[in-house]
């Protein structure tokens, strides 16, 4: 992972496909003394993305990408991500897997945050999994991106207790709440 020379902020692209709640957490943590990050573009597989609302807000550039051609949409991204000089790629939800030669050529800086304690978990329905399984805790994750999915190193965790009465919706906004403190924490960690 590039460490922080300097002063200069680390130019980073946060890639999104809904809400986006991690990407507001990740853009008001930017603006903070104390991050070695500077959010220069907002990349969206999805156009209708909510979480698109925020580039506007904090007048952030945004570019959507929603070509079905993997291969032709990851190049128009690689050439995107070096014509705005980004160095750090944190995926905040975002539903596209990336390709084996995109990681090769971002390799070691590019994070990603599940909702899951991996190892536990990898993939969708985080939740539901963990509730059927009747586990007492749930969380999430923040870890490197290899081509083996949420496999990468893991760079910081926190655990959310599960309680008899949480259901799908309680346990993910509890872990989502979590999420906005660890992704920042997760930065943090790399850099200092
Ligand atoms: C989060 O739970 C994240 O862990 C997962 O997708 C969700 C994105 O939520 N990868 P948001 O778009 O940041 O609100």
């Amino acid at each position: 992972m590039v460490k922080l020379t300097g002063l200069k902020k680390i130019k980073t692209a946060i890639f999104i496909s809904g809400a986006g709640s991690n990407l507001k957490s990740l853009i008001k943590f930017s603006k903070t003394k104390k991050s070695p990050i500077l959010v220069e573009l907002i990349v969206s597989s999805n156009q209708s993305a909510k979480g698109l609302n925020f580039a506007k807000k904090y007048n952030i550039k945004k570019k959507v990408f929603n070509n079905r051609d993997v291969k032709l949409t990851e190049k128009k991204i690689l050439s995107l991500l070096k014509k705005y000089k980004i160095n750090l790629i944190c995926l905040a939800g975002y539903m596209k897997i990336l390709s084996a030669n995109f990681i090769e050529k971002f390799n070691g800086k590019i994070i990603n945050i599940h909702p899951s304690l991996l190892p536990r978990y990898k993939g969708l329905k985080t939740h539901e999994r963990a509730i059927k399984n009747k586990d007492k805790f749930a969380g999430c994750s923040v870890h490197y991106v290899t081509s083996k999915l949420d496999s990468g190193k893991i760079i910081i965790q926190e655990k959310v207790r599960i309680l008899k009465k949480d259901n799908i919706k309680t346990l993910s906004q509890k872990v989502l709440k979590k999420e906005h403190k660890l992704y920042p924490a997760a930065i943090l960690k790399i850099f200092n």
